[in-house]
């Protein structure tokens, strides 16, 4: 909130006005916070962005959720606004460390997952060489932005589905401390979680499960949790979080690669479970 007070500020000492617009250049961080400003700025200006990570590429400059955190906890301040145009150069892309190049990949395989089975075909051809990258990054946008004109504010459900593999993903990056774990890492093994809370409930084969946690290894990304991090405090975490209620949760499943649902299926002791057999 410092940071979008300073921005906000020193807009107004440079003389913008309502008429003026803001360029978020940057990653996801950059986007959110340039976002929210735009959001608040003499009660909303026009927002351009353009991302230079693969998060930001294929997830946060798409959807116009915007936002900054709290001690709190993570984006519970923000404002939906809709970017006004969205400019991503993929060429930015080959500058990314490794880890932060990799990291994106598990947005891109829920995309897959969740929405386009024939995703997962172009990832796994690809793997981490940095071809085709505007195919790539073109076909996740279009998921995100489909599913978000479907269901802008979140509120027929089918916007949750992009929250695949994200709740048991934010206990873990939290119990790992914020830092510690990039978010697609801690992603990565919600998603382990979920494919096998799929198998389980719903109709998720084998096969197409052991596709999908191949790609992640893949990419690189975890999917077994490191045993330093403490069990108790993941599920503490995920205890608290506010989706449960009554101890049920609506939990994204898939029936198959490719198409998502919500659960009320998924309780507690199931996430539990999922929880233990993702330690080695
Ligand atoms: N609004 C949404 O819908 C949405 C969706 C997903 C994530 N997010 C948010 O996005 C943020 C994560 O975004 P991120 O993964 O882009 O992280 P980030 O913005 O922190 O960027 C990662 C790092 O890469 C650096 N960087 C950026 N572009 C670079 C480039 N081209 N070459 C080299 N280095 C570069 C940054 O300076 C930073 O150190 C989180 O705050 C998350 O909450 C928002
Ligand atoms: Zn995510």
């Amino acid at each position: 909130m410092q940071q979008i007070t300073d921005i906000c500020r020193r807009m107004l000492q440079a003389e913008l006005d309502r008429h003026s617009f803001l360029i978020a250049l940057g990653g996801g961080v950059v986007g959110d916070a340039a976002g929210f400003a735009a959001a608040i700025f003499q009660r909303g200006i026009p927002v351009v962005q353009i991302p230079t990570t693969v998060v930001a590429q294929v997830d946060s400059s798409v959807g116009g959720k915007t936002g900054v955190n709290t001690p709190e906890g993570k984006n519970l301040i923000g404002a939906f606004h809709q970017p006004d145009l969205v400019f991503a150069d993929v060429s930015t892309l080959g500058t990314l460390p490794e880890r932060e190049y990799n990291e994106g990949f598990a947005e891109i395989i829920k995309h897959a997952a969740i929405r386009d089975a024939s995703l997962l075909d172009l990832v796994e051809k690809i793997g981490r060489e940095k071809t085709q990258l505007t195919e790539l990054i073109t076909r996740n946008v279009a998921i995100k932005a489909a599913i978000v004109e479907e269901d802008e504010r979140e509120t027929t459900g089918t916007r949750a589905l992009l929250n695949f593999g994200h709740t048991i993903g934010h206990g873990i990056e939290a119990a790992a401390g914020y830092g510690k774990m990039l978010h697609g890492e801690a992603i990565s093994l919600g998603l382990v979680a979920a494919i096998r809370l799929s198998q389980k409930y719903s109709s998720l084969s084998n096969t197409e499960a052991q596709r999908l946690i191949a790609a992640l290894e893949l990419l690189r990304l975890p999917t077994q949790l490191d045993p330093g991090i403490d069990r108790k405090t993941v599920l503490q975490t995920l205890r608290l979080d506010k989706k449960f209620v009554d101890g049920q949760i609506r939990f994204v499943l898939l029936k198959s690669l490719g198409n998502a649902f919500v659960s009320k299926e998924v309780s507690f002791t199931d996430i539990e479970t999922a929880l233990n057999d993702l330690y080695p």
